[in-house]
């Protein structure tokens, strides 16, 4: 099968969360199903910089509806390989008045969305169906184009007008994104009539390009089965369960759990810490190396004196640690996390790390509390995707007390890594994580901690009970060892989502 994967990030080339690494690893196992695929995205600054020098060609021109203009957009291409890790073709959108700036893909560098956003996702979803209907010039027709989260939503919408259209696939990593904008851009940007209304893009009278893939994609999937049911409920579908509840009742809505890509996330092969270690050998114990390692890091990182950093290194090593690295949003229940930590601190030795960027609020808050209790907690507020491993590998134990979950990679990043996550039972991660119950101990089945509800009481105790089997060195190895032997790659979701692309539009 032909399949183009159309994106607006994808590692190694750019990211800024989870949608990324599924973007990067996805394909691969596709191609190792012997299928083809082709990734489209659009061609930012910092890729471009990433990827001179590397036999990029220009394979492509054509024009596009903007608001009130036209663009030229060039289709650049990267040969299968030139980018190690990177086993398909990939077409850069380059329309330098759209991309070409600095920063991350959807925020200027103040932090506030960039204003044109709707008209540059909604260009390149144009783009993207130019390319999916041959029209450029490429001699390549997919037979399956799978976008995703309302950055591409226009994609299926656009394809749903036109005769011998390519199936349509399109994947929610968030419903939180709705890609809400005034009706007055659809009009702007010239799209087809026939999608505005109830049945098409039209969303309480702004114009949604998430409801856009939503309602006109062949098939819709989530990222996880646990997402899938939660989102046909008004509580996880801002006001669009109607829609999902109709797509499920079609038998539309599928729930696919991401999988990891094992050539980068994986403590037995992982460049980027100094020990490597696996479940296999018996030698978990190279976690130690790792977590002394990490805590001379963040010491210095913080400007500690070698000599001050030794000392805190010595109380500390002993100690359990607590890791935590992802966006500080609510999603992430970080409201949980600021509250409860000082409590932790004070009834129990346990220290914490936490990496992350997101809503100044929460990056304030952290940063107050790490002054507070400086030898505690080790705050990096800032992206590090190579100090991301090191807390994985470092770590005792990962926090990820979401709210709401889609799917998550870091709890399966922390199994993988012999780092039992703690979270709360909601989307992927009730799907990944099996509580550490006396029953599923004996059972051989525990992998983490979780919890039921949201509250600042369940995610303390859950912490407490995970502090105390911590205590328990033979319960604790066992836990670790159960997770690490877990299969989290791609190999079954990649067939599931073959099998949806081979079904009949
Ligand atoms: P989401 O996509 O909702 O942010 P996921 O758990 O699916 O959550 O994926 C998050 C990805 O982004 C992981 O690969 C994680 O390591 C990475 N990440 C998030 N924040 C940071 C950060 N500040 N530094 C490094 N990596 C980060
Ligand atoms: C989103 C979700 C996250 C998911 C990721 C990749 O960012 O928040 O749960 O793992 O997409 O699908």
């Amino acid at each position: 099968m032909k399949i183009l994967f159309a994106t607006s990030e994808a590692h190694p080339f750019i990211k800024t969360g989870g949608l990324a690494d599924v973007s990067g690893s996805l394909p691969n196992a596709l191609v190792a199903l012997k299928h083809k695929v082709r990734l489209v995205l659009p061609a930012y600054q910092s890729v471009l910089k990433k990827v001179a020098n590397k036999g990029i060609k220009k394979v492509a021109e054509l024009t596009v509806n903007g608001c009130g203009k036209t663009f030229q957009a060039r289709v650049l291409q990267l040969k299968t390989g030139a980018i190690e890790g990177v086993e398909f073709p990939v077409w850069l959108v380059d329309i330098p008045e759209l991309f070409d700036r600095p920063g991350n893909p959807y925020l200027a560098e103040n932090g506030t969305d960039w204003w044109d956003n709707g008209e540059r996702f909604a260009v390149f979803s144009m783009v993207v169906a130019e390319l999916a209907m041959n029209r450029a010039g490429l001699k390549w027709q997919p037979d399956v184009v799978h976008s995703n989260d309302w950055q591409t939503g226009l994609v299926p919408a656009l394809l749903s007008l036109e005769k011998d259209a390519p199936k349509t696939v399109f994947t929610i990593h968030n419903m939180a994104y709705p890609g809400n904008f005034p009706k007055s851009l659809f009009d702007s940007l010239r799209l087809p009539w026939q999608l505005w209304g109830m049945e098409g893009v039209e969303f309480y009278g702004h114009f949604s390009m998430l409801k856009a893939g939503l309602i006109k994609a062949d098939w819709v999937s989530t990222v996880s089965p646990t997402y899938a049911k939660e989102i046909c409920y008004p509580e996880f579908a801002y006001g669009m369960e109607g829609v999902l509840q109709k797509r499920e009742e079609e038998g539309r809505l599928v729930g696919i759990i991401n999988g990891i890509d094992e050539h980068i996330w994986n403590p037995a092969t992982d460049n980027l810490i100094v020990e490597n270690y696996s479940a296999k050998k018996g030698r978990i114990a190279g976690k130690l190396a790792n977590k002394q390692a990490l805590l001379s890091e963040l010491c210095l990182l913080r400007g500690e004196k070698e000599k001050r950093s030794t000392e805190r290194l010595t109380n500390c090593v002993d100690k359990p640690l607590i890791g935590l690295v992802g966006r500080l949003v609510e999603q992430k229940g970080m409201d949980l996390v600021l509250e409860v930590m000082p409590e932790i601190i004070h009834q129990t030795s346990a220290n914490f790390v936490i990496v992350g960027t997101g809503d100044k609020v929460f990056e304030a808050k952290v940063k107050l509390l790490a002054q507070k209790y400086p030898t505690r907690i080790w705050a990096f507020i800032g992206y590090s995707e190579s100090l991301a491993h090191r807390v994985e590998a470092g770590a005792d134990m990962f926090l990820m007390p979401s709210r709401f979950e889609p799917c998550g990679l870091n709890q399966m990043y922390s199994l993988a890594y012999g780092t039992p996550p703690i979270v709360h039972h909601t989307g992927g991660l009730a799907d990944t994580v099996v509580n550490a119950t006396d029953e599923n101990i004996k059972a051989g089945t525990a992998t983490g901690f979780v919890f039921y509800d949201p509250s600042r009481h369940a995610l303390k105790s859950t912490i407490l009970h995970a502090l105390h089997l911590f205590g328990k060195k033979r319960t604790w190895q066992k836990i670790q060892k159960t997770g690490m032997e877990q299969s989290l790659d791609w190999k079954n979701s990649a067939k599931k989502y073959v099998e949806m692309y081979s079904e009949k539009k």
